[in-house]
C-alpha cells in the first residue's frame, strides 16, 4: 500500500483507454512524458512531436495551422499576444543593422514597438504615408537596408484599406518582404497572403477569439519565415498558453457567422451616422469611425451611450466604443496624432451582433 503522500501525487490515469473526444481537449501541461529514456532522446533526433509546451503544444499548433489554412498560407504559429506575433514576424526577417519601413498609420502599439523597442535592438524604422506609392518606393531607393515593409489590411482608426497587391509588387522589386496585420479584416474579408504578403499577423485578441476573453496572437506565412519566427517565440518565451489557444479555436468556429452579422450591423450604423456626422467606413469589416462636431462634449456623448460599452478594444460580440485620442493613440505626440488625423472628437465603434435597430436606437438616443 502506497503512502497518502504518494497516492495524492500518483493520481488515477487514463492510460490504456482509447478516448476520442468530440473536440480537441486542452493539453494543459507544461511538458510531455516519455515511456523510456530512448524515446525522450529520440525527440531531439527528430522523432516524436511534443516535449515541452514552451517549444510546442497540440493546442497552440492547432491554432497556428487553423489560421494558416484560413489565410491560405502554408504555415502558422501562435504567440502570447498580437504584439508578440508582430515582434516574432519582424525578427524573422530583420536583425541588427537592418531597416524596416512601416505605414505611418499602423496601430499605436505597433508604432511604439517599432519606434522604441526595435531601435534599442539596432533596427532602424522609417515611417511613410502608404497612400502615396511613390513615397514608399522612394524610401526603398533611399534606404537599401530596408528588409521588411509593415502595414495593415484595414488601418486603425481611419480604416484605410491597403492596396496589398500594389505594396507587395513594389517591395518585391527591391527584394523586400511584406508583413500585413490582418486583425481588423480577418481572413473572412481579406486574405493578404494570396495577394502577395510574406507574413500575415493577427491580434487574435480581437475577431479570431471574438468574445473578449483571450489575449493571443497568430502569425502565418512562408514556411522558412515561420520557422525563424518560431525560434524567436521559443527563445523569448512568447508562447501562447494551451487554454488561450483552445479558447481562440473555439471562437474561430463562429468567425464567419460573427463577421457576417457584425459587418451587416456596421454597414447599417455607417449609413445611419453618415446622415448626421463625418464617418469613415470602407464598405467592409465591422468597425465604424466617426467625428463628433466641435461643439459636442465627448464625455457627455460617451456617458449617454447606455448599454453600448466603453471599452478600449474591439471585435467582441457586443457593440462597444473607444476613444483613440486617449487610448490606442495615447502615447503618440500631438504632432503624430495630427499626422494620422486622430482628434479629440474621434470615436471608434466596434459593431456587435445585437439587433440592428436596437443599436441604431441607442446611438440615436446618445446623439439626441
Ligand atoms: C491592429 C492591431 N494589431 C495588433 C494589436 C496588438 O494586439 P494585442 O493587444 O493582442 O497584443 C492590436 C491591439 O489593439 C491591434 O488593434
Amino acid at each position: 500500500m502506497k503512502s497518502f503522500e504518494t497516492m495524492s501525487v500518483q493520481t488515477a490515469k487514463a492510460e490504456g483507454r482509447v478516448i476520442q473526444p468530440k473536440v480537441m481537449p486542452v493539453y494543459q501541461t507544461s511538458a510531455f512524458s516519455f515511456s523510456s529514456l530512448e524515446e525522450m532522446e529520440g525527440y531531439y533526433e527528430g522523432n516524436g512531436t511534443y516535449l515541452y509546451s514552451r517549444t510546442a503544444n497540440p493546442n497552440t499548433d492547432a491554432l497556428g495551422q487553423t489560421v494558416a489554412d484560413l489565410e491560405k498560407a502554408p504555415k502558422g504559429i501562435a504567440a502570447s499576444s498580437g504584439m508578440a506575433a508582430i515582434l516574432a514576424g519582424t525578427l524573422a526577417v530583420v536583425q541588427t543593422g537592418d531597416h524596416v519601413l512601416a505605414a505611418e498609420d499602423v496601430y499605436g502599439g505597433t508604432f511604439l514597438l517599432l519606434k522604441e523597442e526595435l531601435l534599442r535592438m539596432g533596427i532602424h524604422v522609417h515611417f511613410a504615408d502608404f497612400k502615396d506609392t511613390k513615397a514608399i518606393e522612394q524610401q526603398l531607393i533611399d534606404y537599401p537596408e530596408v528588409k521588411l515593409v509593415i502595414s495593415e489590411s484595414i488601418t486603425n482608426p481611419f480604416l484605410r484599406v491597403e492596396n496589398i497587391e500594389g505594396l507587395c509588387g513594389i517591395a518585391k522589386q527591391y527584394g523586400v518582404k511584406v508583413l500585413i496585420d490582418n486583425t481588423f479584416a480577418t481572413p473572412y474579408t481579406i486574405q493578404p497572403f494570396i495577394h502577395g504578403a510574406d507574413l500575415v499577423v493577427h491580434s487574435a485578441t480581437k475577431y479570431l477569439g471574438g468574445h473578449g476573453d483571450v489575449t493571443a496572437g497568430v502569425l502565418v506565412g512562408h514556411g522558412d519565415l515561420i520557422e525563424q519566427a518560431e525560434k524567436r517565440i521559443v527563445n523569448f518565451g512568447m508562447n501562447l498558453s494551451p487554454y488561450e489557444a483552445w479558447l481562440t479555436i473555439r471562437g474561430i468556429k463562429t468567425l464567419a457567422l460573427r463577421m457576417k452579422a457584425q459587418t451587416e450591423n456596421a454597414m447599417a450604423i455607417a449609413a445611419f451616422l453618415e446622415e448626421k456626422l463625418r464617418v469613415w467606413y470602407p464598405g467592409k469589416g465591422a468597425i465604424v469611425t466617426f467625428e463628433l462636431p466641435e461643439h459636442v462634449d465627448v464625455y457627455r456623448f460617451f456617458s449617454s451611450l447606455g448599454w453600448i460599452g466603453i471599452v478600449p478594444t474591439l471585435a467582441g460580440v457586443e457593440t462597444t466604443v473607444s476613444y483613440p485620442y486617449s487610448t490606442s493613440h495615447r502615447e503618440l505626440t500631438d504632432e503624430e496624432k495630427q499626422k494620422v488625423g486622430v482628434t479629440k472628437q474621434t470615436v471608434r465603434l466596434s459593431a456587435g451582433i445585437e439587433g440592428t435597430q436596437d443599436i441604431l436606437d441607442q446611438l440615436a438616443a446618445a446623439i439626441n
